[in-house]
């Protein structure tokens, strides 16, 4: 079993961020969107947006854990066949994806915070608030929580689009060397 990325296929560690990222944002983007219409009065009020913290914090520490990795071990380079316009916009791409993945649990941390409380990790630690969260800060992180979370659902459509397109229309292997190769 290969762990670390070679130059044109991605290894186990890879491939276990990427998933593991890809279904705890999917379904954060779900979760968010569910439990905001949510009432005091509801059985879930309380323990959906717990999850809803816990998670964004996994996420967060897999985005942090996918920037050292991809220092240590480099990502493969681009199938052969990409354009040279696809491969810039596939590089913005997974550049915008990770700092979205930084960037979003970051302002739903400076939310969670701005009342002075701690965030919990499932009841394993707490996250204290490290910093004064002003009302004009919490309203400003309230608004890009909401933008950033549903803009970054509209870049994973377009991003899981063009893989299925390269692996299925073009056959050039894009899926396979995330999945099984
Ligand atoms: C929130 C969800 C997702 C995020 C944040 C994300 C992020 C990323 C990032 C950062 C890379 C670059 C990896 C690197 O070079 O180290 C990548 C590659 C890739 N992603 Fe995603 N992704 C997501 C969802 C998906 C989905 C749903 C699919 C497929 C249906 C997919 C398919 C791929 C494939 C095939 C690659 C490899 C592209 C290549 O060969 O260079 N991703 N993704
Ligand atoms: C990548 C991770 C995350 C994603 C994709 C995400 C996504 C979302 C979405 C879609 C909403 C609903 C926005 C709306 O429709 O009004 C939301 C709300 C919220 N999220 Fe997150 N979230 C993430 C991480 C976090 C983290 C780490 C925290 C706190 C530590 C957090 C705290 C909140 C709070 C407090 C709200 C309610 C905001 C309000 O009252 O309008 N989120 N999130």
């Amino acid at each position: 079993m290969r762990f670390a990325n070679d130059p044109d296929s991605f290894g186990l560690i890879s491939k276990l961020l990427h998933w593991l990222t890809a279904t705890a944002m999917v379904g954060l983007i779900w979760l968010g969107w569910y439990m905001v219409d949510l009432t005091y009065f509801d059985r879930w009020y309380n323990a959906s947006l717990a999850f809803h913290k816990a998670f964004g914090v996994l996420v967060f520490l897999l985005g942090v854990t996918t920037l050292l990795w991809r220092l240590i071990s480099a990502s493969p380079a681009f199938v052969g066949t990409l354009k040279p316009w696809q491969r810039i916009a596939a590089r913005a791409m997974h550049h915008a994806l990770l700092l979205l993945v930084i960037l979003i649990p970051f302002s739903g941390y400076i939310i969670s915070t701005s009342a002075g409380k701690s965030v919990s990790f499932f009841g394993w630690f707490e996250i204290a608030p490290l910093f004064e969260v002003s009302g004009t800060l919490r309203d400003l992180a309230i608004e890009a929580h909401f933008y950033l979370a549903y803009t970054v659902g509209v870049l994973v459509v377009a991003h899981a689009a063009a893989a299925l397109k390269h692996q299925f229309v073009d056959r050039d292997g894009t899926l396979a060397r995330m999945l099984w190769r």
